[in-house]
């Protein structure tokens, strides 16, 4: 389900661009094939942030089969771009396509589960604010996205822009009619629990959007260090 009316999705989605034709064909052969990637608006929104914030270092849980991984490197020409995934199959065809788009040398990938590789990343970055990243997108199990979301925090420069992707669980989230069947609810509570958590933390200021499949933006504030 649209978290909007179909008409209003139907009508911006008719207002987006792709990248280039390669980066299309590749969001269509996803589409095709069921792989959850970006949504064509969310996609527009994100670009748009990394383009205003121009990141230097990027981390993305999930990346499915590069594509997002891809479109942020477009959108941030000079960004290093860390991504994580847990299936190998995934693994193996994101590898091909960041390989096929020339991006290997930016776009660094670690195959096993967010938690552990997050964990190792932990103890790789000796220096948050010359080596942490300064922009994170969530888009994993989205059961998990309180664990990544403190597991990424010691990960971030001041001022770090943390998205969450599809925190709105196709309107489940927002309420209870729209869950349709038994398993949904512990998800839809995980959800609610972790948007009320980042919507009230003296160390960072969020924004819920209503875009895509509904999009957290979460901003760290400077000095955020400190009060952890
Ligand atoms: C929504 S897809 C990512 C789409 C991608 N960001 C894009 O827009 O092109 C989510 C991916 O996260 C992976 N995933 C789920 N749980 C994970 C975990 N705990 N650790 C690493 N990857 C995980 C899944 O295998 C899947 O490929």
């Amino acid at each position: 389900m649209n978290i909007t009316n179909d008409k209003v999705t139907e009508y911006l989605e008719g207002l987006y661009r792709p990248w280039s034709p390669d980066l299309l064909k590749l969001r269509e052969i996803a589409e095709q094939h069921h792989v959850p990637i970006i949504l064509r608006d969310s996609e527009t929104l994100i670009l748009n942030i990394i383009r205003m914030k121009k990141p230097v270092r990027i981390l993305e849980i999930g990346t499915a089969i590069g594509y997002s991984a891809i479109c942020f490197a477009h959108a941030a020409p000079g960004a290093e771009i860390v991504t994580l995934e847990r299936s190998e199959k995934m693994y193996q065809y994101a590898h091909t396509n960041i390989e096929k788009f020339g991006l290997s040398h930016r776009i660094q990938m670690k195959r096993g589960d967010a938690l552990e590789s997050l964990k190792d990343l932990r103890n790789t970055i000796n220096d948050t604010e010359s080596e942490g990243f300064d922009l994170v997108f969530l888009d994993a199990a989205k059961s998990y996205y309180r664990k990544f979301w403190d597991a990424c925090i010691p990960l971030c420069r001041k001022e770090a822009v943390i998205l969450s992707d599809n925190v709105l669980l196709h309107a489940r989230t927002a309420a209870d009619e729209f869950i349709t069947e038994r398993r949904q609810k512990t998800s839809v509570r995980q959800m609610r629990e972790f948007l009320d958590h980042i919507t009230n933390l003296d160390y960072a200021e969020t924004a819920v959007l209503a875009v895509g499949d509904g999009i957290a933006v979460s901003v760290l504030k400077d000095g955020y260090q400190r009060k952890l």
